[in-house]
């Protein structure tokens, strides 16, 4: 396939004809396809025009006229947003909750950084905005994107609502970068949510349950007159792509350049110095917390220095060199109705508390986790009982205990299940062989036989972070469970084919219609080429979550691969010594892969799912530097950087680091007091350097 030109490659008259041309391919294509009803094309083709010429719009936004496709009412819609793949991840926070915990954050810091306790630390204080996070791109001070986080990795173009939000310049002001990406939140006012909820109560609409919701559902209106009544703001507070260079080289001075640009920053962000201070200030944004107009969900510090912060880098998908202080949950109390055993994926019997409904810090919440059958005995929560419950931020509303002078007379101790409510096997807490300690969790021993299992697994095989397939949300699947019709996940990609050849179609059900029947094939006609991390990922293997899965991914580099090991991981075998040696893999992961493969079921059902699929080798940021896809060890007392520095720094040059020296390993850098592993890399002719030229090496010496 020719490869199509980066629209950022393109000059506007190439663009123009681009776009004119596709235009008239798409309208008679939609012509073809809604009049005729004899496509020429397929789904996917069609979808990767009109992606191609929405991109030239985002791009090119003069191309973007009334009459453009894209704005086109009755046009064939464009039903989704289409994709935006982050040059630089979104990433998220890590939370802390109590002040011992901001000074570990601190002393973490600084032990990271090998910094003294003399040495000065600059740290930002700033609210932490209940939104949801956008990243701008402005191209020679245009604003030519808007993308919503997604996955971190993928978001949503939503430029064309970004573009209704009056605070947001079309054209940045003064002299910033060529390229410039601003993230920052989007948020709605308290007094804009009020009278939005007035509107919708008048029009017989639903209400939204807080602003967060309501910012993120108009957001991601596809039609953009909608979010243009609907007033949205925001805050810049960090960016993702910058060239040819930062305007600044700390915290501060980068916003500070976003305001000169005329971007809207908080007021309320401050330079601190020391944990006393953060905590300080923390306390000082709470107590503003009510008057600010605007929901704050907590204090979020930063290290003022660009350069320490790109020192500090990542750990998974948090940043080092930031935390977000969280104000304490709310609490309320309610009558606790029923309990309900919820099975899980891996057969986990999880009890659910059915409340009276009651209203959390601004969300009606009428169910509350009770985490297991030991933490229900330990607060002996009875059916009955008055609870007093907690809500924090996105996290499960929990149980945190009983109000025991409420508590009805005839109220009786609850009796935990020991058999699965869904498939009625013996559900049994395993034995810790080595500790001999109970898990605290009860299991149903259905495995596949246990619908409530499948079930979950086939919601888990087809959400958002796994293969994501739009229109197959957790409804659908239990319904077309229910029915038959997807039982496992290879059926997913058989399903159009049999509705064609069936009598009783798709289109006909209750809930559905020509459109959304044709959107769903083609959501999962999408989907047949996943890349191989959200592959593995929504295998839904024990253990394996997406930080995990893109371990493997990058190790392996194909399924193939994986799956010829994970066969082979038996233990003490060579193969399971490769797994567990990945950075980051365990043998407790290294167990949970050889265990899958090792089910004659998973087998089966991959050699179905893999006639349809094929996964797709990870995209790879490439990494142009001397180390990139080299596997190094560090071993002996390093100087000038400490062993967590050290690590960090090789995988952001695209290094792999791995914990012992083995034929693969490409390069030891070794320090003072290098033993065994030194020894061990010349048995095995290793190159050996020194930190120096490690430094040399990298270009940082
Ligand atoms: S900094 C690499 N600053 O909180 C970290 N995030 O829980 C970049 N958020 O995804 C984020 N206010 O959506 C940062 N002042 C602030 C924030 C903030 C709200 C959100 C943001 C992020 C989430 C993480």
């Amino acid at each position: 396939m020719k490869l199509a030109k980066p629209p950022s490659a393109m000059t506007l008259a190439q663009a123009k004809r681009e776009h004119t041309r596709l235009g008239a391919e798409i309208a008679a294509h939609d012509a073809r396809y809604y009049r005729e009803d004899a496509p020429t094309i397929s789904d996917a083709e069609y979808d990767r025009l009109r992606l191609r010429y929405g991109e030239l719009e985002s791009a090119f936004p003069e191309l973007a006229s009334p009459d453009s496709l894209t704005k086109k009412v009755g046009a064939a819609p464009s039903e989704k947003f289409a994709k935006v793949r982050h040059k630089v991840p979104m990433l998220s926070l890590g939370n802390v909750f109590s002040e011992e915990e901001v000074e570990d954050f601190v002393a973490r810091v600084r032990r990271f950084l090998g910094l003294p306790a003399e040495a000065p630390l600059a740290i930002t204080a700033e609210p932490k905005i209940d939104g949801l996070s956008c990243s701008l791109r402005f191209e020679k001070g245009q604003l030519v994107q808007a993308a919503t986080r997604g996955d971190g990795f993928e978001g949503e173009d939503v430029a064309a609502n970004v573009r209704t939000i009056a605070e947001i310049p079309a054209r940045l002001k003064g002299e910033p970068p060529e390229v410039l990406e601003v993230r920052g939140e989007v948020y709605m006012t308290h007094a804009d949510f009020a009278a939005l909820n007035a509107r919708q109560a008048e029009a017989g609409k639903t209400l939204f349950a807080n602003p967060r919701n309501a910012a993120a559902g108009s957001l991601r209106q596809l039609d953009p007159n909608i979010t243009k009544g609907r007033p949205l703001h925001f805050f810049a507070y960090a960016w993702g792509e910058i060239l040819p260079r930062p305007p600044a080289d700390t915290q501060m001075g980068m916003v500070a350049a976003f305001k000169s640009y005329g971007l809207p920053v908080n007021p309320l962000m401050v330079l601190c110095h020391s944990a006393e201070e953060l905590i300080a200030k923390y306390r000082s944004i709470e107590e503003r917390r009510a008057a600010l107009g605007y929901d704050i969900d907590g204090v979020v510090y930063k290290v003022d220095s660009v350069v320490l912060q790109e020192r500090l880098g990542f750990v998974s998908r948090s940043p080092r060199w930031a935390v977000a202080h969280k104000f304490p949950a709310e609490q309320a109390t309610t009558i606790l109705r029923d309990i309900e055993i919820q099975v899980g994926r891996t057969g986990a019997l999880t009890p659910v508390a059915r409340l009276d409904p009651v209203t959390v810090g601004g969300v009606t919440v009428a169910n509350a986790t009770l985490h297991n059958e030991d933490e229900i005995a330990r607060k002996d929560v009875r059916i009955g009982d008055t609870v007093k419950i907690q809500r924090a931020g996105d996290v499960i509303p929990q149980v945190l205990g009983v109000v025991l002078d409420k508590r009805p007379a005839a109220a009786k101790p609850y009796v935990f299940p020991d058999h699965c409510p869904i498939c009625g096997s013996a559900a049994i807490r395993e034995i810790d062989e080595k500790t001999g300690v109970a898990d605290v969790v009860r299991r149903c021993t259905g495995g596949l036989i246990c619908a409530a299992q499948a079930v979950e697994r086939l919601k888990h095989f087809a959400s958002r972070n796994a293969l994501d397939i739009e229109g197959l949300g957790d409804k659908q699947i239990e319904q077309f469970y229910h029915d038959g019709l997807i039982t496992k996940p290879a059926d997913i990609f058989t399903l159009e084919a049999r509705d064609k050849a069936s009598l009783k179609k798709l289109k006909d059900r209750e809930g559905y219609g020509e459109t959304s029947t044709r959107n769903l094939f083609r959501a999962i006609e999408q989907r047949r080429a996943p890349p191989l991390n959200r592959f593995i990922f929504a295998l839904g293997i024990r253990h394996v979550g997406e930080t995990n899965a893109r371990r493997l991914a990058r190790h392996f580099g194909s399924f193939a691969a994986l799956r010829e090991t994970g066969r082979a991981a038996a233990p003490g075998s060579e193969a399971r010594a490769e797994i567990n040696n990945i950075e980051g893999v365990g043998e407790v992961v290294a167990e949970a892969v050889a265990d899958f493969f090792a089910e004659p079921h998973n087998e089966e059902a991959l050699d179905a799912l893999l006639a349809h699929v094929i996964p797709q080798p990870m995209e790879e940021i490439v990494f142009d530097t001397p180390v990139a896809g080299k596997t190094v060890v560090f071993t002996g007392a390093l100087e000038r950087m400490t062993r967590d520095e050290a690590k960090a720094m090789a995988e952001r040059l695209g290094a792999k680091v791995a914990a012992s020296v083995s034929k693969k390993t490409d390069l030891v850098v070794a320090g003072p007091g290098a033993g065994s592993k030194l020894a061990k890399a010349a048995e095995l002719g290793v190159e050996t350097i020194s930190e120096e030229d490690w430094l040399k090496l990298v270009g940082r010496a």
